[in-house]
């Protein structure tokens, strides 16, 4: 047991060093490469509905890529909230997008306001020495934040614990969630309508909840 605020502080520590190393790119928000950055991008976006006049959420957004990403696909939203705990990625992420309207970034999570969609990439990959149910719990009140948030639908991605043996015992500091878990979770929980995505050849999984 360790304490999770401590847990937490070096969490985003970990995420710093990233964004200090290697900048605004796919590494510096801790992704392998831009490609799987992006795939997992593909899966969140599945839960929008509409091209355009939609609100959106970012959460965990890092330097702000699904802002850029999602101009890049032709999606128009009316309003884009990229919210981070880091708060030197939020400086990174306003810098990248000044002067571009439409587009907010913050740290205080008390500045969001309700939205059509939320999405959240890779916010619960690294749990460091916070036990497996810690994280479990603040995962959990998390994604109870994003359904919270939101009046559409909202998606959010995991490692998977169907990863390779030998890959999760040499890594004990991410979380490799529970798909059949969290599907469940998210079903009795927040919607009829719910849709996980394991199926593209990552070792992670993403949750669909459509409210309407
Ligand atoms: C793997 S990075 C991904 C960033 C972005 N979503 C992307 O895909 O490019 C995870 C981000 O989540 C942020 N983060 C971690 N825990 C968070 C929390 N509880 N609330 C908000 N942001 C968090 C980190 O600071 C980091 O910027």
């Amino acid at each position: 047991m360790t304490n999770f605020e401590d847990n937490l502080r070096q969490v985003k520590a970990y995420f710093k060093d990233k964004l200090i190393t290697y900048g605004a790119t796919a590494q510096g928000a801790d992704w392998n490469s831009p490609q799987s950055q992006e795939i997992r991008f593909d899966q969140l976006i599945k839960v929008i509905r509409e091209v355009s006049g939609f609100s959106i959420l970012d959460y965990g957004c890092g330097y702000g890529a699904l802002a850029d990403y999602l101009c890049m696909k032709g999606y128009e939203y009316t309003l884009y909230v990229g919210y981070d705990i880091l708060e030197p990625m939020i400086q990174t992420a306003r810098q990248l997008h000044e002067g571009m309207e439409r587009i907010i970034f913050t740290s205080d999570i008390a500045q969001i306001p309700t939205v059509d969609y939320a999405v959240a990439s890779g916010v619960f990959n690294i749990r460091l020495n916070a036990s497996y149910e810690q994280w479990t719990e603040y995962t959990l009140a998390c994604v109870e934040k994003l359904n919270t948030l939101t009046s559409k639908g909202f998606s959010v991605n995991f490692l998977t614990k169907y990863s390779d043996k030998e890959r999760m015992e040499e890594r004990p500091d991410l979380y490799f969630a529970d798909p059949c878990f969290l599907f469940d979770y998210c079903k009795r929980r927040f919607s009829k309508n719910v849709a996980l995505l394991h199926d593209y050849n990552l070792y992670d999984f993403t949750i669909l909840v459509r409210k309407q």
